[in-house]
């Protein structure tokens, strides 16, 4: 059975978390491998709808549930998510987290406030989870990991030097208070008993799935174009949301990934500052977002909307190695007479076909439309490809084309459901 990664091919919110409750249905394991409670993934199913930051989205079938070394964890806020789980009848026995995963600590909340106000009118407009800071120290190898509260007098004495080092930033950079140790100490002792049966080394359990050819799913958070090499830097965030953090974060080679699915929105949506070149300020752009209720789901911030941007999307496939798409949010565009995508940029009086690496370069990028008619149909209740009206397969169609990649699912609603098989995933 394959290992397939549901990667974020733009912005974020795509709808990974949809693709991934449905192919879980069959899946053994599934892996969340980077971000943190920054992610807000949309589930809809015969249990409801539930939004999950932390836990994997393949929760509500048979699969474990795996929490990998490449996610930072605020224990606070997964212990609140799994009590929400359960007093709804979902059974989170099978969570395993990773004793490599890095630790989201109070200072790390208390941090990206403060970085953020010290941006001024550059702010990244960030989560404010915690979740730079907390990459920021496992990079600077100043972080605390889950395992580390499994042993609570070496947990004491390592956090004893990082809260020094914290305390003196807070109280001489920033003028605030400091953090006492004796309280992060007693909380943080809770945490990890409630956790503990839960954490574990986990890439011995992920060998044991590979021998067994078990059916794993990789399950990413945000999207491409916020990966912190390759997304709109620095306005991105923290931990790499490609098929390559896709095997950091998990502990999985690259020659055991069978197929990468990107998921895309039909159109572009972005959350927190940043360029994004094809942004709609006008009434299109208002009734996309009022349509798609495109209000984020960790922070309630309303999306940036915009057309489908081609170059983008080529670039997200080239970096990450799609095998195929996912099109979700389809009938989003029921309602609209025309369409655009944008097939290139306008740089400085000449035309470019790449995805810039300076975001003062993209600022000043003008999109190059190409217009396709609409279908102004509803297309919820359709689950056939071919029974799409004819402009909805050829939008689909251009958006393949100009991806490079076939599409495998498109998505016409939330609920699983409302899902059309174009190719089958394995
Ligand atoms: P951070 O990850 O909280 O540091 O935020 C950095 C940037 O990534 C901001 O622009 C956020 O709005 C964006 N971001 C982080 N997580 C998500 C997500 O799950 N969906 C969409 N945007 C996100």
């Amino acid at each position: 059975m394959p290992v397939i990664a549901v990667l974020g091919a733009q912005w974020g919110d795509e709808g990974k978390g949809k693709v991934v409750d449905q192919l879980a249905a069959e899946a053994r394991m599934v892996i969340r491998f980077s971000g943190g409670d920054n992610a807000g993934h949309t589930v809809i199913n015969a249990h409801g709808e539930f939004k999950l930051h932390l836990v994997p989205s393949g929760i509500f079938s048979q699969a474990t549930c795996l929490i990998g070394n490449g996610v930072v964890i605020n224990p606070a806020r997964l212990i609140e998510e799994v009590d929400q789980l359960n007093k709804r009848g979902i059974d989170t026995s099978r969570l395993v987290i990773s004793d490599r995963a890095h630790l989201v600590m109070p200072y790390h909340l208390l941090l990206d406030g403060l970085e953020e106000e010290s941006r001024a009118d550059r702010a990244i407009g960030t989560t404010k989870r915690g979740i730079g800071p907390a990459f920021t120290d496992k990079v600077a190898r100043m972080g605390i990991r889950a395992g580390d509260l499994l042993d609570q007098k070496a947990f004491k004495y390592r956090l004893q030097s990082v809260l020094d080092y914290k305390n003196t930033i807070l109280t001489r950079v920033y003028g605030v208070s400091p953090l006492s140790l004796e309280e992060i100490y007693g909380q943080y002792c809770q945490y990890g008993e409630r956790l503990a049966p839960h954490i574990k080394e986990t890439t011995t359990l992920i060998r044991e799935a590979l021998v067994r050819d078990d059916y794993i799913l990789l399950e990413g958070a945000q999207g491409a174009l916020l990966d912190p090499d390759f997304g709109t830097y620095p306005y991105t965030t923290s931990s790499s949301p490609l098929s390559g953090g896709a095997c950091l974060g998990a502990g999985i080679n690259p020659k055991q990934i069978d197929r990468i699915l990107g998921v895309f929105k039909a159109y572009c949506t972005r959350v927190g500052s940043g360029p994004m070149p094809t942004e709609l300020h006008d009434e299109v752009g208002q009734a996309i977002r009022e349509r798609a209720h495109e209000y984020g789901t960790t922070t309630g911030r309303p999306r940036r909307c915009g057309w489908f941007d081609a170059v983008a999307a080529a670039f997200s496939s080239q970096i990450n190695g799609f095998t195929g798409m996912v099109i979700t949010r389809l009938d989003v565009l029921d309602t609209l007479p025309g369409l655009k995508i944008c097939t290139g940029y306008r740089l400085n009086g000449k035309t470019i076909g790449y995805f810039p690496a300076s975001i003062a370069d993209l600022e000043k990028c003008q999109p190059i439309y190409e217009e396709l008619p609409g279908w102004q149909t509803e297309t919820s209740h359709i689950r056939e490809f071919a029974r799409l009206p004819a402009e909805a397969r050829r939008y689909v169609n251009r958006l393949e084309e100009l991806s490079g990649c076939p599409a495998n699912i498109i998505c016409v609603g939330p609920s699983r459901e409302q899902t059309i098989q174009v190719r089958p995933v394995i």
